[in-house]
């Protein structure tokens, strides 16, 4: 077999991924361990979820990614990053912008006292390709959100929530993302307007290429959308299957989707106490 039959396979693999995170662990304030070997991969134009309860390490390691993590004092001490078959962990977060990542934080954080319009535009600030182009993309933010341009000149601050995850969404895209880091985007709407959100999360991924790796609560809501789920407690991944398997597993309905009754501790507990029993029986 020819060198270049077997470099093949290889190199096809490595396009096919476009975010991978390899044995991950954050450290806050120089001692407080909070993530703990995670890894994760997200495949190129995929839409991948990371679930879990208050405190169990998603937007951290969101912030690992996208390397805002400093601002908070924390810090990567071990693993690696790979965003588009390159090595990000030393980057900042405006070059990772420019790299193509780039992250929605929790909480939406519009800027209360511009207009929508102004906050869209401010998504553009890592570009280096002219007014013209900008002005063309905005045209096209406005055809995925058309709520967002009825509210074009209206100040962000007094806009509805879901018009501000929108908002903030339509920014990050306005710096031509390969891919979005979504924090929470769930948090505070109505159910209605979350599927609102992950419908034009669906879009965006479809139309426009865009992959996305989203942190949820809303375990229900995610897995819908999203094709392969991380369960993470504690700093740790405990979990993890394509979107339908997660979906359809008992400890997963048992512990996150409010399926079964009964006092549920922690995801762990709940999977050591049903081994436990298949294995007595
Ligand atoms: N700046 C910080 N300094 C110290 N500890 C922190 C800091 N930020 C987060 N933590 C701790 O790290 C752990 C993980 O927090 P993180 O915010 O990543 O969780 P999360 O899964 O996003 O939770 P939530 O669903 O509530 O947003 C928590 O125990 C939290 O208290
Ligand atoms: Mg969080």
């Amino acid at each position: 077999m020819s060198t270049a039959t077997l470099e093949k396979p290889a190199a096809a693999a490595a396009t096919d991924t476009i975010l991978s995170l390899n044995n991950i662990e954050v450290i806050y304030d120089h001692v407080i361990l909070v993530l703990k070997g995670v890894s994760l991969t997200v495949p190129r134009k995929g839409i991948v979820a990371i679930l879990g309860a208050n405190g169990a390490g998603k937007t951290t390691t969101l912030k690992a990614i996208s390397n805002l993590l400093k601002a908070e004092r924390g810090e990567v001490t071990k693993g690696s990053i790979v965003f588009d078959g390159e090595r990000v962990d030393k980057m900042s977060p405006s070059e990772l912008v420019r790299r193509g990542c780039i992250q929605v934080m929790e909480g939406r954080h519009c800027f209360g006292h511009l207009s929508i319009e102004e906050n869209l535009l401010t998504g553009a600030f890592t570009r280096r390709d002219g007014n013209a182009a900008i002005k063309r993309d905005l045209e096209k933010i406005y055809e995925l959100f058309p709520r967002l341009k009825q509210r074009r000149n209206s100040q962000a601050g007094y806009t509805s929530g879901g018009e501000q995850q929108m908002c903030a969404i339509g920014r990050a895209m306005m710096s031509k993302p390969k891919m979005i880091l979504l924090d929470e985007p769930s948090m505070g709407l109505a159910p209605q307007i979350v599927e609102e959100i992950f419908e034009i999360v669906r879009r965006l991924n479809d139309k426009e290429d865009v992959s996305f790796l989203v942190a949820e609560q809303n375990t229900n809501m995610a897995l819908r959308y999203a094709t392969y789920g991380y369960i993470m407690e504690t700093g740790r991944v405990v979990m993890d299957g394509e979107a339908k398997m997660l979906r359809e597993n008992e400890d997963v309905k048992e512990f996150y989707l409010g399926v079964a009754e009964g006092n549920k501790k922690s995801f762990r507990e709940v999977k050591s106490y049903k081994r436990r029993k298949r294995w007595l029986s």
